[in-house]
């Protein structure tokens, strides 16, 4: 023993040498933190479990979840596919995931090259100018799309524009987020088709209006058909044309948001590019712009200059940060990696399926459930249970019983008892067909025995009334 002889006088370790005494890390000072006598414990009570308990009861736990490792997810407007695991492979490689987000520009060569590369094949996939991949989210995207606007505006000295005008058919976030950044939201109905009512948009437009947001194809996943007339009245009127890229996977490879006119863009990586929505990360909602707006993107955008990767600080009126770092790194990663692997045909070719899919499925229950306007969809398709004598609600939670994961209900709010389907281009006919006749099968079972349901899931039937009326808010 050396001459630091430990005596354990607990919690601290005296050193006879220097004579000081060093407390044990990890111990806690209980005088010192003012803990109450009474409320102090000598010893804790935990459970004494063998490693195979412990691993099973976690196990089991993971096992009453359900995710798109486990099967077909078609949450509409979600576009839950498959997560490919070689993105999440390149994304746990120890060079990208260990990298801190501060190190200098030289450091991270690698990680700003991916971020470089994406941003270019960004730029190409939506024929836009510049893009930032800052935003965490789509509802971060259309915020910052938003203040881009509103700078835009600020800078040409016209403080009139004040409105954004909206399609009653739009994600709840885009309203939220233009009234966020200080616009006034104008709703418009959509026309008998489901489409946005030109008349109506006619009607909004005015030299107030600053910027028309809609999502092409739209929540119905019906394709806008008359984009190019929207383009020429929004433009005529001297305002933007705000792109939601949420539903982006119908297009990919097919068409563009540049060549329709758009001039802001957002996409949602962890929709379009891997990564799928709610996969209990970060998401990511990059940004794109047409080359007059470019100036007004938020700082630092990564550029190349034929040797080096380097961030630049330098927009004119950029409307500043919008996250503390670059971006949400491992999505971008996911998303680089998908871009790459997929290349442009298969790219192109996910899109094709996607839409194939969607319409095999609507085929299948058509006749059976409501289908309102269009019959051909792209992406996703809306069926309502009120031609039936079911509730939306009753048939999801049908679904669930089968192991099935529900569509989006309730969802546009413009179509009653709406089941919202978004097969995505990851589910092969089996599964299509297996959907499609519990669909079916669900119209068949007594009011009385759905409303019982589902029996077979970790957590039964809730009372959504009591769960949305009597929060019991933790944290
Ligand atoms: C049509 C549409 N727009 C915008 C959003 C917002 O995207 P995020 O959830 O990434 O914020 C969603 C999300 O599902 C959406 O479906």
């Amino acid at each position: 023993m050396s001459y630091r002889q430990a005596v354990y006088d607990e919690p601290y370790i005296r050193d006879y040498h220097s004579g000081s005494t060093y407390r044990i890390p990890g111990t806690v000072d209980m005088d010192h933190l003012g803990i109450p006598e009474e409320l102090r414990r000598e010893n804790l009570n935990l459970p004494d479990v063998a490693e195979y308990d412990v691993v099973r009861h976690f196990t089991r736990l993971s096992e009453m979840n359900y995710g798109v490792d486990l099967g077909m997810y078609p949450l509409g407007s979600c576009t839950m596919k498959f997560n490919p695991k070689y993105a999440d492979q390149i994304a746990s490689i120890s060079q990208f995931s260990d990298s801190h987000p501060l190190l200098p520009d030289d450091m991270v060569q690698g990680n700003l090259k991916v971020v470089y590369e994406l941003q270019e094949a960004l730029k190409i996939l939506s024929d836009m100018d510049a893009v930032t991949v800052q935003p965490m989210a789509g509802a971060q995207g259309e915020f910052t799309g938003m203040l881009i606007t509103r700078k835009y505006f600020e800078f040409r000295n016209e403080p009139q524009r004040k409105e954004i005008i909206i399609p009653d058919s739009a994600h709840g976030t885009n309203p939220a987020s233009a009234a966020m950044a200080g616009f006034e939201v104008v709703e418009i109905p959509s026309s008998d088709e489901g489409t946005v009512d030109l008349d109506a948009l006619k009607a909004a437009v005015s030299e107030k209006t600053a910027a028309f947001m809609i999502t092409n194809p739209n929540t119905l996943g019906i394709f806008e058909t008359h984009i190019e007339e929207i383009a020429k009245i929004i433009h005529g009127v001297g305002a933007l044309l705000y792109y939601d890229g949420a539903n982006f996977n119908a297009i990919v490879g097919k068409t563009s948001p540049g060549l329709m006119g758009f001039d802001i863009v957002h996409f949602n990586l962890h929709k379009t590019f891997a990564t799928p929505h709610g996969g209990g990360g970060p998401g990511s909602g990059p940004v794109a712009v047409t080359s007059k707006l470019k100036d007004f993107l938020p700082v630092p955008v990564v550029r190349y200059d034929g040797g080096r990767y380097y961030l630049d600080y330098s927009l004119p009126h950029s409307i500043g940060k919008v996250v503390s770092t670059i971006g949400s790194f491992g999505v971008l990663l996911r998303a680089w990696a998908y871009i790459n692997y997929n290349g442009a045909d298969g790219l192109d070719e996910n899109s094709t399926v996607a839409v194939l899919n969607t319409n095999y499925l609507r085929s299948k229950v058509e006749g059976k459930y409501f289908i309102p306007y269009r019959k051909l969809k792209k992406h996703e398709f809306v069926i309502s249970t009120q031609n039936t004598d079911k509730r939306a609600l009753d048939v999801a939670k049908f679904l669930l019983d089968y192991g099935m994961h529900p569509p989006t209900i309730y969802f546009p709010l413009m179509v009653k008892e709406s089941m919202m389907i978004e097969p995505t281009e990851s589910v092969g006919k089996s599964d299509l067909d297996r959907y499609a006749d519990l669909l079916l099968k669900a119209l068949d079972v007594p009011d009385s025995e759905l409303k019982d349901l589902p029996k077979n899931t970790a957590v039964t039937r809730i009372d959504e009334v009591k769960a949305a009326r009597d929060l019991k808010l933790r944290w």
